[in-house]
């Protein structure tokens, strides 16, 4: 018993007849590009499960639209997610991951991800507020972030909080299925800079739906034709971090996780849950 593989990932065993699918894949993989190991297709059944957690995902993130304003601490939001995350019978994927204390992370301002809920941060009006909820039900994860706007904020921000969400809009539609997680990156970028901002590098989108976090990376910046083939079944995140000055952060050295602007000045982050099909590609987290 022998394997047909070729360098890369995909193999099929001997004497199996190639599917479409096979064949597409395979001829990339032969031209040298990167393809997925089949670990990165889910089934229907669990794509399904993926959903099912993205409904509950969602109503969080509805929920916090519903009750965030000002003098609001940000564990407040969390406490909201805990308690209705356990009690639709879902875990909050980030309590306790690699350290992390809270269900969600709540990111203010020049904060680009990562900030951690606390009874000391509380939010004032024209803050831009990113909330970040990953769910876990039945063991599939599902991954989304909005931004929320305190009241009333100035035009230079509320612009920067619309054209983050372009960004992500534009990067799903950049989606096709056998595109490459490059063409994704490279429609945020433009529009990005199109519009006078910078895309963070340092942190990426991801696989999703049996993990928290798996391949394939999903750079927000790049060329096309660059990274990862996406193929029919793959489940994965679009999350672009766009910045109003330089797209340079670092982490804060008080908690090691919140991630800053250098310059300190605003950022946005949108973030959705998406399943690559043979037609175009599905947001699980709607
Ligand atoms: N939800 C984040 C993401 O989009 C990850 C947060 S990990 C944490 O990938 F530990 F910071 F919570
Ligand atoms: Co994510
Ligand atoms: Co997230």
């Amino acid at each position: 018993m022998g394997l047909f593989k070729k360098k890369g990932n995909w193999f099929v065993p001997k004497g199996q007849p190639l599917t479409e699918m096979d064949k597409k894949i395979l001829y990339w993989q032969d031209k040298g590009k990167l393809v997925p190991r089949r670990g990165l297709i889910l089934t229907p059944g669990q794509i399904e499960g993926v959903r099912r957690s993205g409904v509950i995902n969602t109503a969080l993130l509805d929920l916090v639209a519903e009750n965030i304003h000002a003098g609001m601490t940000t564990n407040e939001i969390d406490k909201l997610v805990h308690e209705y995350t356990i009690s639709h019978g879902a875990t909050p994927a980030t309590l306790g991951f690699e350290g992390f204390p809270k269900s969600c992370c709540v990111s203010i301002n020049e904060e680009v991800c990562h900030g951690i809920p606390s009874d000391d941060v509380v939010l004032e009006e024209g803050d831009i507020v990113n909330v970040d909820v990953t769910t876990i039900l039945d063991g599939y994860y599902a991954d989304a972030s909005r931004m929320y706007i305190i009241g009333k904020t100035t035009p230079a921000k509320e612009r920067l909080v619309r054209v983050a969400k372009e960004c992500l809009e534009v990067g799903i539609a950049a989606c096709k299925p056998y595109c490459f997680v490059g063409d994704i990156g490279n429609a945020i970028q433009e529009h990005a800079h199109k519009n006078g901002y910078t895309v963070v590098r340092d942190l990426c989108g991801h696989g999703v739906g049996l993990k928290f976090h798996e391949e394939p990376e999903v750079e927000h910046f790049g060329k096309k034709g660059t990274g990862m083939l996406l193929v029919p079944g793959m489940v994965f995140t679009i999350e672009p971090m766009i910045n109003m000055g330089k797209w340079q952060v670092f982490i804060d050295e008080e908690n090691n996780w919140t991630v800053v602007t250098e310059d300190e000045k605003p950022s946005a982050q949108w973030e959705h849950t998406l399943v690559m099909t043979e037609t175009g590609v599905e947001i699980l987290t709607h």
